[in-house]
């Protein structure tokens, strides 16, 4: 945080600047909105994830302008990972990626650079936080392009990975598991990485009752997203206990770290194809392993009434 005391001795908190790189998706349209409301959110640069970034393009560009922020630069980026074939999931986030919603092509344009060029020029701001919560895609391309980006940049705050079961298959999480070689290269990079994985995540659920506070709520966004996660709801895990919100969990780590606790691990992840995406915590002494900083627990709660507030009112601060 960029804290600016003031005579009175007491902290003003100036609102951190990020770039998030997402794959809306259901949850990452839940990212956008805190990130509206508790950053100074300078672009969203797009990857292919969920579904393909034709689509993650469209749908970023659709939020901004019905959260009110149409001027917030979107930069499109990777359209499949650094080497591996892509596989969406669309069982889970619907056609377009939000849902049944029919994402009309609003008029905010795209930005003119792509999102690795986007990346490469934001990380020369001093402070620029990154907060990630698709596949590793742009941010490897952006080490591979200019490795003095990992040093410069950071820490990156990322939705991904799991220590215990996986989501997309049985050890893996789908972002590390989409693009698992970009993840082996930003951990070999070195890249300071702060990560929301599903160990984490998992204990973050809203559901039904969640959605019905929202449709009371007389916002277009709440609206928004009580239909996004009715959708969520009826295609996600059912045991009862309401739709993981993973990726909310990344931007509020950066706004409101008194949430959360951390330890720092050193993590190697598989790039073999039976375990492909699979993040482990390695030996001290692997040198393949990145040292990276990772969120265990939550106030669930508290996290969630932010969700909600950011939801109905992604403009409003404080
Ligand atoms: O595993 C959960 C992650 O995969 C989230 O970022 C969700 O949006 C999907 O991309
Ligand atoms: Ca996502």
């Amino acid at each position: 945080h960029h804290h600016r005391g003031r005579e009175d001795g007491c902290l003003t908190m100036t609102a951190p600047a990020i770039v998030l790189d997402c794959d809306p998706g259901i949850d990452d349209a839940f990212a956008i909105f805190c990130a509206l409301r508790h950053t100074e959110l300078l672009a969203l640069t797009t990857v292919d994830g969920n579904v393909d970034v034709e689509n993650t393009t469209r749908n970023a560009r659709y939020l901004l302008d019905l959260a009110g922020a149409p001027s917030v630069p979107v930069h499109r980026g990777a359209s499949r990972p650094i080497r591996s074939t892509s596989q969406h999931a669309r069982q889970v986030h619907g056609p377009s990626g939000l849902g049944l919603v029919d994402v009309p092509d609003v008029a905010a344009p795209e930005a003119a650079t792509s999102a690795v060029d986007a990346l490469l020029a934001l990380s020369e701001r001093d402070g620029l936080m990154v907060v990630a919560t698709g596949p590793l895609t742009n941010l490897a391309l952006a080490i591979e392009q200019d490795r003095s980006f990992a040093d410069r940049v950071g820490p990156v705050h990322w939705m991904g990975g799991a220590i215990d079961a996986g989501n997309v298959t049985a050890t893996a999480e789908f972002n590390s598991w989409h693009d698992a070689d970009a993840v082996e290269v930003c951990l070999r990079a070195g890249l300071e990485l702060t990560t929301y994985g599903l160990d984490l995540t998992r204990q973050v659920r809203m559901g039904t009752h969640h959605t019905a506070a929202l449709r009371r709520k007389r916002s277009r966004t709440a609206i928004l997203a009580a239909d996004l996660l009715d959708y969520y709801e009826a295609h996600g895990t059912q045991d009862g206990l309401g739709q993981p919100m993973h990726d909310p969990c990344a931007v509020l780590g950066v706004t409101h770290p008194q949430l959360f606790s951390y330890e720092r691990a050193p993590i190697v992840v598989s790039t073999q194809a039976e375990t492909r995406g699979q993040t482990t915590i390695a030996s001290a002494d692997d040198s393949s392993a990145g040292s990276i900083t990772l969120a265990r627990s939550v106030d669930a709660d508290a996290v969630i009434t932010e969700i909600m507030r950011a939801a109905e009112h992604p403009l409003a601060n404080g």
